[in-house]
Order: structure tokens, then C-alpha cells, then sequence
């Protein structure tokens, strides 16, 4: 009797009262990310996007953020084009040097941005180094954008960063059929700010997409496997092809940060960036003859996606800010997924010879 008085009364809560302050699946794929992440927390938002709009709420006007120059164009956009209208200012700074990162801190400096490897010039930024020189010089929080590694590969909380976030969408999910984001961290103070950040913003996931979510998390480990090898395949045939130019591979003992990354990741996954011999020309007809790679901008599912970041996921940054960073008409992206090794490695093969013999033709 008492019981039933207890749940009558207005205000007093004894479970889920609505979707979006929590639900049941969401707080079990919560729990599921905090346990491979390292973390004491976690919290599940409706995309990777959404999930950046959140940290980034937590800031006011007259902070300064610090981001990795090269990072996904959609965060680079949300900076440059949305942020910075609020009267946040943000500098972009090569964060593989820790020089750069220390020279661009100010007082007002409240978050740090990294993610690493970066999108697409595959750049590795130390984290501990990075998070040493973040807290002993500021109270800003660094966030590491996980995406391109997943925990299996990679704990940036283990490392000394405060968040690690990642998009769902890629790796963790992996089955291609969610969008969603995901941050984890020990620190009490901004799981409080991000939970309540996350109702009082409303970007969270459906209950169906978080039981998709724990369902793909299931198989992570697996998957991870698969696409570190098959990535390496790939990434080795590449470097050996006439047509190709250079492979971005932090594996690689000629990737410029190849300790750090050796010694802060416990392997790779099936990213890789590559320049071809030529320009956006043969780059274009490369990725046009491609069959088992498909022609897409998402990343880390089972099937292999081929894309032009210049054309396509960092479009939306100024040109001659891309030229800088590297992102040119002959640079293309790989999501190496889990189909046969040979297929893939052919696929290129064969779309590398056509690409280069349509332009002896003209
Ligand atoms: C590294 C990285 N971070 C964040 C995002 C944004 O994630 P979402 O597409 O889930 O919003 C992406 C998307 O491609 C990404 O590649």
C-alpha cells in the first residue's frame, strides 16, 4: 500500500519517466561503452555530430577551444561555421607537435580537441603528452575523438585525456545501419554537465538504434581484427603499385609519428589514406571503376568504402586550408572492411590500371 502511495506522488520518480532523460536500452549500451572504454561513465547521443554539440555546450562565450587542424570535416565545420557565431573562439593547431599546442594555450582556454589518427591525413597525436601539457597549464578538459581506432585499439582515458568520444556510426556499430555518438569519462564533474546537457538538448537515440548499437558492440573485437589485417594488406600492395604516390598508414615505420602511435594503440584499423601518381583527374576515374569498394563517405562498417575527401567529407573547408593540410585532388580515403583480402587488393588493382590507361586514351 505504501508502494502504491510512493509512485503516485507527483515528482517522485522510481524509474524512467520519459524517453529522452533515459530509457532502459540506452543506459544498458551507456554501461556496455563505460566497460570498454575504461570509463566510470558513458553516455549515448543521437550522432557523432550531436555528441560535439554537446561538449561543446558546456562552454560559454569569451572561451577559447583548441582543435586539431586536421579533423573530420564535419567537426571543422561546426567550429568555423557554428561555434565561433557565439562568440567562442577557436584556434586549429598542428596538435602532433606539442609546442604548437603549448604556444596556442591562453587563460580562456577551456577545451582541447584532438582526434587521432586525424581524418584524412591519418596524423597520431601523442595523448599523454597532449593531456600533460592541457592540465598543467590550464582548467580546460581534452576530448579525443576515437573514431578512426575504437577501444578495442585505442583508450584514450587510459592515456590521461578527461573524454573520449566516438562515432557510433563507424566501428563500434559497425553494421552500417545507426547513426550515433558516444562520449565516456571518470571525471564526475562533466558526466553531471553532459547528462543533464544531453536531456536538456534532446539529441539522443532511439531505444531500437541503442539495441542495434550494443548488438554490433558484441562483435567489435572480431571485426577489429579483420579490418587491422585486411587494412595492412591493402595499405602493403599499395605502397608497391606504380600508380600510387605515398600510403598514410600509422603502422608503417615511415609514418612521421609512428612511435607514438606504436606505443599508444595496441593496433591498427582498416583506415588508410593514399596519393596517387596523378591529380583529381585519374583520382576521380580511379574511384569510378571501383567495384567492391563502394563509393561512399562513411567509414568502419563490414563493407569497404573508397572517397575524395576534397570532393566529399572535407568539402566544407576553404580550399586553400585543405591544399595546406594536404587534402589534394590526388588524395583518396580507404575504409578497408571485411571482405575477401584478394577481392579488395584486385578491386584496386584493377581500378588503378583503368584509372591510369583512361587517361593514356585521351
Ligand atoms: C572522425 C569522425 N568524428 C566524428 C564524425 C561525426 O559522426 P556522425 O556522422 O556520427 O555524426 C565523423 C563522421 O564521419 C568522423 O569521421
Amino acid at each position: 500500500m505504501a508502494n502504491i502511495i510512493l509512485r503516485c506522488l507527483p515528482g517522485r520518480v522510481q524509474g524512467y519517466e520519459y524517453s529522452r532523460s533515459g530509457n532502459p536500452t540506452r543506459k544498458c549500451l551507456e554501461e556496455a561503452v563505460a566497460a570498454v572504454d575504461g570509463a566510470k561513465y558513458a553516455l549515448a547521443f543521437a550522432s557523432g555530430l550531436a555528441t560535439t554539440v554537446v561538449v561543446v555546450n558546456t562552454l560559454k562565450t569569451g572561451d577559447h577551444v583548441i582543435c586539431m587542424q586536421d579533423v573530420y570535416g564535419g567537426t571543422n565545420r561546426y567550429f568555423q561555421q557554428v561555434v565561433r557565431n557565439f562568440g567562442v573562439e577557436i584556434s586549429f593547431v598542428d596538435c602532433t607537435n606539442m609546442e604548437n599546442v603549448k604556444a596556442a594555450m591562453r587563460p580562456t582556454t577551456k577545451l582541447v580537441w584532438v582526434e587521432t589518427p586525424s581524418n584524412p591525413m591519418m596524423e597520431v597525436t601523442d595523448i599523454e603528452a597532449c593531456a600533460s601539457v592541457v592540465h598543467s597549464a590550464s582548467t580546460a578538459f581534452l576530448v579525443v575523438d576515437n573514431t578512426f581506432m575504437s577501444p578495442y585499439f585505442q583508450r584514450p582515458l587510459a592515456l590521461g585525456a578527461d573524454v573520449c568520444m566516438n562515432s557510433a556510426t563507424k566501428y563500434i556499430n559497425g553494421h552500417s545501419d545507426v547513426v550515433m555518438g558516444l562520449l565516456s569519462t571518470n571525471r564526475k564533474d562533466l558526466y553531471d554537465r553532459f547528462k543533464f546537457l544531453q536531456n536538456a538538448l534532446g539529441c539522443v537515440p532511439s531505444p531500437f538504434d541503442c539495441f542495434l548499437c550494443n548488438r554490433g558492440l558484441k562483435t567489435l573485437p572480431l571485426r577489429m581484427k579483420q579490418h587491422q589485417a585486411s587494412g595492412l594488406a591493402v595499405a602493403k600492395f599499395l605502397t608497391t603499385h606504380r600508380y600510387v604516390q605515398k600510403v598514410l598508414h600509422p603502422a608503417f615505420e615511415d609514418h612521421p609519428q609512428y612511435e607514438i602511435s606504436a606505443r599508444q594503440t595496441s593496433g591498427s584499423s582498416g583506415m588508410l589514406s593514399l596519393y596517387l601518381k596523378g591529380g583529381l583527374e585519374q583520382a576521380t576515374a580511379f574511384l569510378s571503376n571501383l567495384k567492391i569498394f563502394t563509393l561512399a563517405e562513411s567509414l568502419g562498417g563490414y563493407e569497404s568504402l573508397a572517397e575524395h575527401p576534397a570532393i566529399m567529407t572535407h568539402a566544407s573547408i576553404p580550399e586553400a586550408e585543405r591544399v595546406a593540410l594536404g587534402i589534394t585532388g590526388s588524395l583518396v580515403r580507404l575504409s578497408v572492411g571485411l571482405e575477401d583480402e584478394e577481392d579488395l587488393i584486385a578491386d584496386l588493382d584493377n581500378a588503378l590500371n583503368a584509372a591510369f590507361s583512361e587517361k593514356k586514351d585521351q
